[in-house]
């Protein structure tokens, strides 16, 4: 259902993920007198552009609730956790995009494509979480492969964009690249390593027990809940690359069932949300270039594992593929309006 009657609030309005939220609103048609923005008070006061004319960023507070239908939270876990379960008593869907509530077991973790039956017959106003920008992205490129032929285990290997981290990481990498190109030593304020001209490993905290980093920690607790399986094997690598926008993934998936090269192409017809380019002969496969700005997760290079040989019936349960999606776009906010599409009921 659309969202052109329904009031909508963008909590951090102002940051990566809200200013594209808004720039989704926009396109989608909700009109400026229907949008609320917030921010922290560094932000009060600021306008930000909407649909030809502006809207003004509020500081964030308890009692801005009143005749908000729903509000999708683009700010700091800090901020969901203190007040999203208010406005959802105050009478406001919430969707989240932060971590903060993503492992409740009493909060639906949603992609719409991929697990929409956890909003079913679901009476609100409630909080739902929107996943990890990493792990949207690899489900949107397994599920279809999941639902032909079940997965078992994946070894993936992330290469994501510095946006991911935030506005400030963005500045980041032009003004490190600008350094670079000039000759000077910057000096990184964002991550601890420099990002222009670089990849180092995700800049999330590493558990000195087990070597994982929060990141890679992430695509394996979410994908056990939103595939509602804790047996598929995940072996997650996180990586961050000189990239403003749009994370790649590498992915090596066994399969329940084997399927030849043929199955396996075939079970992309039609899946929602995914587009693929996988041009051979051209040497022409998904770019994070080709998939910023873009609603469709891009997948190519889809082939063999080399490491497996096929059956007799050309059947193999070991598959590689390439994924590229929008981290800002589909790894967030056009993620988190997908769901506010879904629970708002006109
Ligand atoms: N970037 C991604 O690709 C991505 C993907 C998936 C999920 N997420 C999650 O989405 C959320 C936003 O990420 P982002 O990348 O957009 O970060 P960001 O660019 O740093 O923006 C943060 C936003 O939060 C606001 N904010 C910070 N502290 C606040 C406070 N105390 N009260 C009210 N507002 C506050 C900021 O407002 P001011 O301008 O006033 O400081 C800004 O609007 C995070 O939880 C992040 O983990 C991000």
């Amino acid at each position: 259902m659309g969202l052109q009657n329904c009031t909508v609030a963008v909590v951090g309005a102002t940051g990566a993920v809200g200013r594209e939220a808004l720039g989704i609103l926009e396109q989608r048609g909700v009109p400026a007198a229907r949008v609320r923005c917030f921010a922290s008070a560094r932000s009060a006061g600021v306008t930000l552009p909407y649909a030809g004319s502006s809207v003004r960023v509020s500081e964030i507070g308890e009692g801005v609730w009143k005749g908000v239908d729903v509000a999708v939270f683009c700010a700091t876990s800090g901020v969901s956790k203190q007040f999203g379960p208010g406005a959802v008593r105050a009478g406001t869907w919430v969707v989240d995009n932060s971590s903060a509530f993503r492992m409740d077991p009493a909060t639906p973790l949603v992609v719409p494509e991929v697990n929409p039956e956890a909003l079913r017959d679901r009476e609100g106003p409630a909080l739902i979480a929107n996943p990890n920008c990493s792990t949207i992205i690899m489900l949107m490129g397994l599920n279809p492969l999941r639902v032909r032929f079940g997965v078992e285990g994946v070894v993936v290997s992330t290469y994501q964009a510095v946006s991911g981290a935030g506005a400030a990481a963005m500045d980041e990498l032009s003004r490190l690249a600008a350094d670079a190109l000039a000759g000077r030593a910057g000096e990184p304020k964002v991550f601890i390593e420099p990002c222009a001209f670089n990849v180092f490993s995700h800049n999330s905290a590493v558990d000195p027990a087990n070597g994982l980093n929060v990141e890679e920690s992430k695509l394996i607790h979410e994908t056990h809940k939103i595939w509602n399986d804790r047996n598929v094997r995940i072996t997650p690598t996180c990586i961050r690359v000189p990239v403003y926008r749009a994370h790649s993934e590498s992915c090596a998936v066994t399969l329940r069932n084997p399927a030849s090269e043929t199955e396996v192409r075939a079970a992309f017809d039609g899946a929602p949300g995914v587009s693929i380019i996988d041009d051979r002969a051209g040497n022409v496969f998904p770019t994070p270039l080709k998939a910023a700005g873009g609603d469709d997760v891009l997948i190519g290079r889809i082939r063999p594992d080399p490491a497996h040989t096929l059956d007799d019936s050309g059947r193999s349960r070991h598959w590689c593929l390439w994924i590229c999606g929008d981290q800002l776009r589909k790894g967030a906010a056009q993620n988190a309006i997908q769901i506010a599409e879904m629970v708002w009921r006109n």
